[in-house]
């Protein structure tokens, strides 16, 4: 009696432990398991984010052109100018009135954030852009929406969102205009200077503080109203390496499309494109007003942009919305 039941305790025990070791082997597993989805979950995510930062490396065409070293924005560090690029780029306008640019930009930068902007360039950055361009393609188009979801909504030169929100979106994050072109901005918009000119780095000065510069080559606003503290200023040497790389020269300085275009493959990691194409008689038109422009006609190399605009998209380096052409 006592042998069976020594016999019994000794089985109960058995069978105890074998269920403790059974339930902390699921238990463990189950951690395993739980391990595993994680890190795949976590691959997934991180290859997702691979997916938005596009191998930059992967086109000979495109590495012969773009310079990932180039200063893209003015600051106080790098506006010392090249004397090859100086030369070229107070030559482009020709006014009266060449002040001294190194004093210009003491003052710019006493006034307007000094700053290193977009240096977070890594592959845990998923910038995504919409470049919006003039072209009356968008009447009609719908894209809105798609438009206004990205993370930077750039648009150009006097291109209004109001009573055009279902074709144009009406975020915009950034705005790029010279004084010819200038509008007024909301608090939340970055206004991003073209300068072409020593003026028009002036005009900047002066629109947030004397107003007392009324005119350049034409009549400019005396004012803006925009965030003193959002104010970016694209380099000089920014614009000749477009000319020169991307432009390959064409034009004697690239179209204001042209240069948002490639600043937004600079600080975007994905580029959608909105708005870029001229009228089959090749007439730069626009969306909200009746001027027509030959693109070939006046300083820019339309053509030649417009070529190398159509390769960026054949290799995926950018996305066309071609909208109702
Ligand atoms: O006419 P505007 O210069 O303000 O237009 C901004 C930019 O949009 C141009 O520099 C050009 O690159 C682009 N655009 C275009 N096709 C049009 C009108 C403008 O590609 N029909």
């Amino acid at each position: 009696m006592t042998t069976l039941l020594k016999r019994f305790h000794y089985i109960t025990a058995l069978l105890s432990s074998s269920a403790i070791l059974l339930f902390l082997y699921f238990q463990n597993s189950e951690v395993v398991l739980k391990y595993s989805y994680y890190s795949f979950v976590s691959e997934r995510a991180q290859r997702t984010s691979h997916i938005c930062l596009e191998d930059r490396g992967n086109s000979s065409w495109f590495s012969e052109r773009y310079k990932p070293t180039v200063p893209i924005l003015l600051n106080s560090t790098n506006s010392e100018l090249h004397p090859n690029i100086s030369s070229w780029w107070k030559e482009l306008q020709d006014v009266p009135n060449v002040s001294n640019y190194t004093e210009v930009v003491d003052q710019l930068f006493s006034l307007f954030p000094d700053k290193e902007h977009y240096s977070d360039a890594g592959p845990d950055r998923c910038r995504t852009c919409a470049v919006v361009g003039n072209s009356g393609n968008l009447l009609g188009s719908n894209y809105g929406q798609q438009i206004d979801s990205n993370d930077f909504v750039i648009r150009i030169n006097k291109g209004p969102t109001e009573d055009y929100e279902k074709d144009v979106g009406n975020k915009t994050t950034h705005r790029i205009l010279y004084p010819e072109s200038a509008v007024d901005l909301d608090d939340n918009t970055h206004l991003v200077l073209l300068p072409i000119k020593v003026l028009d780095l002036q005009w900047l000065i002066s629109a947030f503080t004397t107003k007392n510069i009324t005119q350049t080559y034409t009549k400019v606003p005396s004012t803006i109203k925009a965030s003193k503290d959002k104010v970016m200023i694209l380099h000089p040497e920014f614009i000749r390496y477009v000319h020169d790389n991307w432009a390959e020269g064409h034009g004697r300085y690239p179209s204001t499309g042209f240069l948002t275009l490639i600043f937004a493959l600079h600080i975007c990691d994905k580029v959608k494109v909105f708005g870029f194409g001229a009228t089959s008689d090749r007439n730069w038109h626009h969306y909200y007003d009746e001027t027509l422009t030959l693109f070939e006609y006046g300083s820019h190399g339309g053509d030649f942009e417009n070529k190398t605009i159509n390769q960026l998209h054949q290799e995926n380096k950018i996305l066309m919305y071609k909208g109702l052409t």
